[in-house]
């Protein structure tokens, strides 16, 4: 029997896969599977929104300078270009297809709210829940669209390339991407998925810290896939922590965000003793670009011993706090803070990973028939350092022009889809011991945040190469040796994305955005203004860096 080929295969339901497609949609039959519900991604956390151009007073120009300066001059010009050019068009469209955006009632035009680095007021929002009203759109639009199949809690675990094909190849150059074996995480069983073209749609990778604002889906699967399947992986010194997360004493799998449109609304950061303090870091301020802000707080917590700072808004009046953010304000009270008259106690946390999986601007990698959009992506927009809001905007325009790309190579290609092998449960019968995952989980996530933080230093990267070496292969072994579990299959992914940032961090010998290391404080255009990159070359050795 001839076997089902797709020509549309989409992993994840985020900003990304969604839209990648309804627009694939018109040209072909698509299937989006999804590790948990719809809904559950980061898009669907996201509060302060997406940045595109609109006021007179604005222009692309400055859009572009602003994305350019965050991204520490690692960011491709082209791409940068490209994403802003194309935020009114994306934002026209999103209103076209029901999302709702706040409006100023007096003046009747857009409300457009102000973040870190961004030289204008120019992102559209809705309330302070801008990720949950997208998400409440486009799954709408995707429910209803007859060439659109949906399989929720399907996880996908490894990526089909010659590799699993009877006859094997011996390298890893100009291999072809075949769809992906998936796990039914409701049946306990793996499917065989053949699509004509794959798109890596599956978000960051948060969960690799014990603090992180991303929810716990967030597990680095489709960059880990894509490393093991032979893509070029770059940037991944550069991970994003975003200041301001509400403090709770008892540590939670995902912290809430206190967005930093609250720090745009005039809320001043302050020890816990009510000083200000972020004057001596940076001439904006409270304002200034993300990494800055979160490195000021990290120093202001270790020099004086706190477990965090505050964040204040009381002083403005409280009909304005609450209408501009009623989610953060019920979430606070909810702790017992009332964010009108109390300071918000806040710490920094993992939030966005800038590298990923290399493309080009149509979000091809060099695995022929796969394409990676979103965080999941290294595209060369975000560069050493992410500007507030544009990633929910570059996760939109990519998703846009590589339904063009792909609908092009699916039409000029014959794939040979003969010889794929179906999965082999080569895994034993050992049942899962919870204690062992939940072990090894929390090493890694430990080791990440101790050694591969906010702030770095040679000795300490030395350190985590030698641990996590140890730490990863007992991963891996554990995946090989017990019976498949959403568990067991994170825990592989999570490794190899750890094992993936130690090595990168290591690797550049300079500050520069995101990655600051107090051996080699300043940045060095000389040697290092470019991306690092890391191909699996199937040898798991130094070669892996691509020089
Ligand atoms: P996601 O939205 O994360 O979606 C990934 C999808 O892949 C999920 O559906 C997930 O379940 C699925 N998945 C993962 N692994 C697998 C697997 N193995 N098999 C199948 N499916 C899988 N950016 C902005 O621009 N503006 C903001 O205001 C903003 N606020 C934010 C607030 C929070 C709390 C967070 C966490 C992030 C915020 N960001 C914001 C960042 C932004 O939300 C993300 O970068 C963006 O949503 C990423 O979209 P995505 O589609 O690439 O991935
Ligand atoms: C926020 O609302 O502060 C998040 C914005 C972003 O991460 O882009």
């Amino acid at each position: 029997m001839e076997e089902k080929v797709y020509d549309y295969l989409v992993i994840g339901s985020g900003a990304a896969g969604l839209y990648f497609s309804i627009i694939a949609s018109e040209y072909g039959k698509v299937l989006l599977l999804t590790k948990n519900s719809l809904k559950e991604s980061n898009t669907y956390y996201a509060q302060g929104g997406i940045a595109a151009v609109d006021k007179v007073t604005d222009s692309f120009e400055e859009h572009i300078k602003d994305t350019l300066t965050a991204g520490d001059e690692l960011c491709n010009p082209n791409a940068v270009e490209m994403i802003v050019n194309e935020g009114p068009e994306i934002i026209h469209n999103l209103i076209k297809r029901g999302v709702k955006f706040t409006k100023d009632k007096e003046k009747g035009i857009y409300s457009l709210h102000k973040e870190g680095g961004h030289s204008e007021s120019r992102v559209f929002h809705f309330k302070d829940i801008t990720g949950k009203e997208l998400i409440r759109a486009l799954t709408k639009s995707v429910k209803e669209n007859k060439n659109v199949t949906i399989y929720e809690n399907m996880m996908s675990v490894d990526i089909l390339t010659e590799h699993q094909k009877i006859k094997q190849p011996k390298d890893y150059k100009n291999i072809t991407c075949y769809g992906i074996y998936a796990y039914d995480l409701k049946k306990n069983n793996v499917q065989k998925i053949l699509s004509k073209s794959t798109i890596l749609a599956t978000g960051g990778s948060g969960q690799v810290y014990l603090h992180t604002s991303n929810p716990a889906v967030a597990t680095g699967d489709g960059l880990a896939m894509a490393y093991r399947a032979g893509a070029t992986i770059s940037n991944l010194e550069f991970y994003q922590f975003h200041p301001t997360t509400l403090y709770t004493e008892k540590e939670k799998e995902s912290s809430f965000l206190i967005s930093e449109a609250v720090r745009g609304f005039g809320g001043e950061l302050k020890t816990k003793d009510g000083k200000k303090f972020m004057h001596k870091y940076h001439k904006l301020k409270s304002l200034a670009p993300r990494d800055v802000v979160a490195r000021a707080i990290d120093t202001e917590m270790k020099k004086r011993g706190d477990d965090f700072v505050y964040l204040d808004v009381s002083n403005f009046p409280a009909k304005k706090i609450i209408s501009s953010f009623p989610n953060i304000y019920h979430k606070c009270l909810t702790e017992g803070i009332d964010i009108t008259k109390d300071m918000i106690p806040v710490v920094p946390a993992a939030h966005y990973q800038c590298g990923g999986i290399e493309t080009d601007l149509h979000g091809k990698t060099d695995i022929k028939g796969l394409y990676a959009i979103g965080e999941v992506a290294q595209n060369g927009v975000h560069g050493a350092n992410r500007l507030a809001s544009n990633s929910l905007l570059e996760a939109l325009v990519f998703a846009k022009v590589s339904s063009a790309s792909v609908q092009r190579y699916i039409s000029k290609n014959a794939i040979d889809f003969t010889g794929i092998k179906e999965w082999e449960y080569y895994h034993t019968e050992r049942p899962l011991e919870k204690v062992v995952v939940s072990y090894l989980r929390n090493t890694i996530k430990r080791l990440v945040s101790e050694f591969v933080g906010i702030v770095r230093s040679d000795e300490r990267l030395k350190m985590a190469q030698k641990m996590i070496d140890l730490i990863a292969w007992q991963a891996r072994d554990y995946y090989m040796q017990t019976k498949l579990s959403k568990e067991t299959i994170e825990l592989r992914n999570i490794a190899d994305v750890a094992s993936l940032m130690v090595k990168f961090a290591s690797f550049r010998k300079e500050s520069r955005g995101l990655h600051f290391n107090i051996n080699h404080p300043l940045k060095d255009n000389e040697i290092w203004q470019k991306n690092t990159r890391i191909r699996n070359t199937g040898r798991r050795s130094k070669s892996d860096i691509i020089k």
